[in-house]
């Protein structure tokens, strides 16, 4: 049970990568700050996070069943916790899907949104009601950079994620009046399970109706864009932990954290043409056109952006 002072964080999706990742670096925090709740929908997946936990567990940290597409596993969580006093969500949970729009079933878009858009709106019906009723409370949710521009192929998943940006952007405006905070973490590529179930659910499917040209634009153009792009750009689940922690700890947390400074400027194209052409045209090249020396693209952009940062980070100003 949490200590007097202690700050209650839910988390969901913890059995892998970021909500794991977050719910250890909360847990191991110097000063004991957090009582970490780290749910997932299958307890007999708990064993790395125990493993990654170490001494914290049962002592900062606790493991409890929760499946955000379930109102009455989400309901008996929160019942659990003493006097339902959560002071920060952190929704976390959510799946991915990638290929030709023609060639993906229904189902499997419908279990995309009611994992990333309805799980986490199931979350914060449940828990936003106490917030708002103690004056207190933060919510948190790991959009994506996703969230705010489209990629080609993500067409589905990338609509998960700006359904719940505008979802959340409208409903922080109230919140704020209950002294309740919103924040979005939107991180690009990170090397988790994700990343390998994308690829495995790709080997397996065979996305029926879909003509053949856009078969080999999407196995000769995309993946291998998206393999080159999460070599290059891919961050840790502790990059994203990191900067959780420190919204978390602002004294005004922000409501948009871009994890990835690589992506400010693609996100920047968007707003800097309000006719979209601007976005949608540099994405075009990108993906037919630089897609064969992406990997050198992508290199050379890291170095650049790396050098710029040693650069201000030496700067006396
Ligand atoms: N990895 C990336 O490149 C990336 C980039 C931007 C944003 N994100 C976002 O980051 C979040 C975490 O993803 P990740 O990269 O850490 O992937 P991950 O390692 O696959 O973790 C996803 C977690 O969500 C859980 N989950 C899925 N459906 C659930 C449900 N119905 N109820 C409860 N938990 C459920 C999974 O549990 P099981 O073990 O039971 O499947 C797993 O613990 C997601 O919202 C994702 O969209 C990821």
């Amino acid at each position: 049970m949490a200590s007097a002072g202690q700050k209650v964080v839910l988390i969901t999706g913890c059995s892998s990568g970021i909500g794991l990742g977050i719910a250890v670096m909360l847990a191991r925090d110097k000063q004991q700050r957090y009582y970490v709740i780290a749910t997932m929908r299958d307890l007999k997946r708990q064993d790395k996070l125990v493993c990654a936990a170490g001494d914290t567990y049962g002592k900062t940290l606790t493991v409890c069943t929760l499946d955000v597409c379930s109102n009455e596993s989400v309901r008996q969580c929160v019942d659990s916790v003493k006097d339902r006093h959560i002071d920060i969500l952190i929704n976390n949970a959510g799946v991915g899907l990638v290929g030709p729009v023609e060639g993906l079933s229904l189902d499997d878009m419908m279990k995309v949104f009611e994992t990333n858009f309805f799980g986490a709106v199931r979350m914060i019906k449940e828990v936003m009601p106490d917030m708002k009723k103690r004056r207190s409370g933060h919510i948190i949710v790991i959009s994506s950079v996703m969230g705010l521009q489209g990629v080609a192929f993500n067409d589905v998943y990338a609509a998960s994620k700006f359904a719940i940006e505008g979802f959340c952007e409208s409903l922080a405006v109230q919140l704020l009046k209950f002294n309740v905070t919103m924040s979005m973490i939107e991180p690009g590529p990170v090397h988790t399970e994700f990343e390998m179930k994308m690829y495995d659910d790709v080997s397996k499917k065979e996305y029926p109706n879909t003509d053949p040209e856009t078969m080999h634009h999407f196995r000769t153009c995309y993946l291998p864009t998206s393999v080159n792009i999460f070599q290059g750009l891919g961050q840790t689940p502790e990059d994203i932990a990191k900067v959780t922690k420190k919204v978390i700890e602002s004294p005004r947390p922000p409501f948009r954290s871009l994890t990835n400074p690589l992506y400010t400027p693609i996100v920047a194209l968007k707003y800097a043409d309000d006719s979209g052409d601007l976005s949608l045209h540099t994405f075009y090249h990108m993906l037919y056109n630089l897609g064969g020396v992406m990997h050198v693209s992508v290199r050379i952009m890291k170095v650049l952006s790396f050098s710029c940062m040693r650069r201000r980070a030496v700067s006396p100003d």
